[in-house]
This record gives C-alpha cells, sequence and structure tokens, in this order.
C-alpha cells in the first residue's frame, strides 16, 4: 500500500476538498477561499449534482487549478502529476475533506462505491491520509435509520474524522440538526488534522 506524502513543515499543505450536491455548496467555495488564504494548495473534486448547485469555474478560479468532475478523465503528465488522475489526486492530498457531504455520497463511502469522481479519489486516499467528513442535509434525512446506519459503518473503519452538522434553522424551513458546520470550524479542524 503506498504511504501518504509527508509535507516537510515549511512547505504548503495540500487540501483535497470534496464538494457534493447539497444547498449548503456555496459554503464549499468560501471554505475553499479561506483555505487558500490560509496557505493551502487546494485540489477540488465535485460531484455532477454539486456543479448543478457551483459552478466548477468558482473552484478553479480560488485555487487556480482545474477542478475534477469526471471520473474517467485522464491528464497528460503535467506537474509530475500522472495521466491516472484519481489515483494522482489521492496521492498528491495531506489532508482531504468532504464538505457539505450528502447523505448519498455519504452512503457510497460507507458501501465502497465508486461511481464518480469524488467517491473514486477518495477510494484511492492512502491509508493514513486524514479525512475529514462535514455533512449537511435535512434533519429526516440525517436521522433516517440507514444514514445512522452508514455512519456506524464510516465510524467502524476509524479513518474518517467528523464535523458534525449543526441544529438551525435549514434552507428547507425545518429547524433541526443537518445544517453544515460553520467553515472556521472546518477550516480549524483541517488544520488540526495536518498540524506537526
Ligand atoms: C435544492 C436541493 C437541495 C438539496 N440539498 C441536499 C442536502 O443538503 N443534503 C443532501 O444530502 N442532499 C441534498 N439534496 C439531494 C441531493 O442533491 C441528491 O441526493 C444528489 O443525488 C446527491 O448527489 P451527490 O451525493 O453525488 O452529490 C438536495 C437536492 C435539491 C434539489
Amino acid at each position: 500500500m503506498s504511504s501518504p506524502q509527508k509535507p516537510s513543515s515549511d512547505s504548503p499543505r495540500h487540501l483535497l476538498l470534496g464538494v457534493c450536491g447539497g444547498i449548503a455548496a456555496y459554503k464549499a467555495a468560501d471554505l475553499c477561499s479561506q483555505a487558500v488564504k490560509a496557505g493551502f494548495h487546494v485540489r477540488v473534486v465535485m460531484t455532477p449534482s454539486a456543479t448543478r448547485f457551483v459552478g466548477p469555474l468558482t473552484f478553479e478560479a480560488l485555487t487556480g487549478h482545474p477542478v475534477m468532475v469526471d471520473a474517467l478523465a485522464t491528464g497528460h503528465g503535467s506537474d509530475g502529476v500522472s495521466a491516472i488522475e484519481h489515483i494522482a489526486w489521492a496521492k498528491w492530498a495531506h489532508v482531504a475533506c468532504v464538505a457539505p457531504l450528502t447523505a448519498s455520497t455519504l452512503g457510497k463511502l460507507a458501501c465502497g462505491l465508486a461511481d464518480d469522481a469524488l467517491s473514486t479519489v477518495w477510494m484511492a486516499l492512502p491509508d493514513g491520509v486524514p479525512s475529514l467528513l462535514c455533512p449537511a442535509m435535512n434533519t429526516a434525512m440525517w436521522d433516517n435509520p440507514v444514514v445512522r446506519r452508514n455512519v456506524r459503518w464510516l465510524d467502524e473503519l476509524g479513518r474518517y474524522t467528523w464535523v458534525d452538522p449543526t441544529s438551525k434553522r435549514l434552507a428547507c424551513g425545518d429547524v433541526g440538526v443537518g445544517g453544515l458546520a460553520e467553515v472556521p470550524d472546518i477550516l480549524e479542524a483541517i488544520r488540526a488534522a495536518v498540524a506537526p
């Protein structure tokens, strides 16, 4: 098994940011911007659904790097990255974070499905790369027994750190747990994950 890259203490940290198709996807742009300002090199992987909420161009402008949406895309070996993009991107990461994480992608990660770019890259993350999950969904979805079970299954793997959803008035008008954690709290969790 390949081991994750070890950054030297003064080199920029590589953040792989996964964005799913939830209403909180627009907040991922703020997270991305804040992470870049904090000195991270950021690459973004979006699900096809996520691109319906926020355009990849936003993240490309913020990161200065193409966004990966197509699981079957191949690269051209530029900047030392191999043509097998999902493996190369996974190896590039010092820390990975999915924000927002939808119920659907949470289920894919729990069940080992890899049928889009995000779930494929996350499947390829080397063991030892800190991986944060920031769910956001309607309270009924979060409380759904199948989502609860999928959360337990992911916990059992011991590979993921949750940045828990908050209780608030949600976009759908319901009040309850399911709001994306605050961006500064997610950024702090990312920083903590790569702290020496
Ligand atoms: C307006 C709108 C908002 C949505 N918000 C969420 C959400 O916050 N969380 C969630 O899990 N699903 C949400 N969904 C449903 C997802 O978009 C849907 O399950 C989609 O298949 C998720 O795909 P992905 O996980 O590949 O991004 C929303 C759908 C719509 C139309």
